[in-house]
């Protein structure tokens, strides 16, 4: 369906790997005109750049490769400005950057600098990237979608998505940087769409439970029974799969989510209704 397209520049962070890498391909899908894959993986990125071109839709379709680190104010500034150098304008801005806690250890023996340094990434990073870019957003031309009843549809000036967590909603034993980290994350995404109201920029979150990534791979050799408790208590029985994830980016950024802002979306095949139950 027409609306659920996404014809604009995209500014992925994470986009190596995981759940950016699938949203960075999803938007191409979807018709972007250009998606930027930002990442501290220069190789991950320059690969999967290269490789988006097979998803794209876009006959004018140009993927980029630019290396950001999200902790570095410098690094952000310098890809934000090249990005509007090179196209002009962001339409779509992902912050999907994201590490997990070194090692699961319950408060009190948790470790203060892992904790500062999940933060760094997920927290302030994140709100880095969306502070340079909404710079931008602001003074860019506002766009219009013509609907399939001849209406014309405000877009606004740009959509901006935080991958979040279902862990901004709960909490698991022995996490406690990363579930700060996303709680804040889900904070600063209400607070940011507070903040840029009447600018006609939309902010939102994606919340999900588990999604088959390298960050879950890991976070299954950490600690084995979280496969024994996804097969128990998520209703499908599995992880989510990248592309499933970014799908729901997409509609976010689209013009089907034109009325939808500030909230957080949780992805989690029904399991946080329950979970607490522990059925
Ligand atoms: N996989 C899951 O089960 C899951 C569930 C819910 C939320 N999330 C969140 O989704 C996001 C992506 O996670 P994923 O599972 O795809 O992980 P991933 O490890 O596959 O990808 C994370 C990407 O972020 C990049 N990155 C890390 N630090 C960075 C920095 N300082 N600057 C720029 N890039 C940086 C990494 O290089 C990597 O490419 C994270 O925020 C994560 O917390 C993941």
């Amino acid at each position: 369906m027409a609306s659920f397209r996404t014809t604009g520049v995209a500014l992925v962070t994470g986009a190596a790997s995981g759940i950016g890498l699938g949203a960075a391909n999803a938007l191409a899908e979807a018709g972007a005109l250009a998606v930027v894959f930002a990442d501290i993986d220069k190789a991950g990125i320059r690969a999967s750049s290269e490789d988006s071109k097979k998803f794209a839709t876009n006959p004018d379709y140009s993927p980029r490769a630019y290396v950001l680190d999200v902790r570095n104010e410098a690094s952000v500034n310098a890809v934000v400005e090249k990005v509007v150098e090179e196209f002009g304008r962001i339409d779509y801005l992902i912050n999907c950057a994201g590490v997990d806690v070194a090692s699961y250890v319950p408060i009190p023996d948790h470790d203060m600098e892992d904790y500062d340094k999940v933060l760094a990434v997920n927290t302030r990073g994140l709100l880095l990237c969306s502070t340079a870019v909404i710079k931008v957003m602001e003074k860019q031309e506002p766009r219009t979608f013509q609907t399939s009843s001849g209406i014309t549809r405000d877009l606004g000036r740009g959509a901006i998505v935080n991958v979040t967590s279902a862990l901004s909603y709960a909490a698991v034993p022995g996490k406690v940087a990363y579930i700060a980290s996303k709680h804040a994350s889900l904070g600063i995404t209400k607070a940011t769409a507070q903040d840029v109201k009447g600018k006609g920029i939309r902010v939102n979150a994606i919340c999900p439970s588990w999604v088959r990534t390298p960050m879950y791979e890991e976070e299954c050799k950490k600690f084995p029974p979280v496969e024994d408790f996804i097969k128990a208590s998520v209703p499908v029985g599995r992880p989510a799969e990248v592309e499933e994830i970014g799908d729901s980016i997409v509609y976010l950024c689209s013009p089907a989510a034109t009325y939808v802002n500030g909230i957080g979306l949780i992805l989690d095949s029904g399991l946080t209704l329950t979970v607490h139950l522990g059925i």
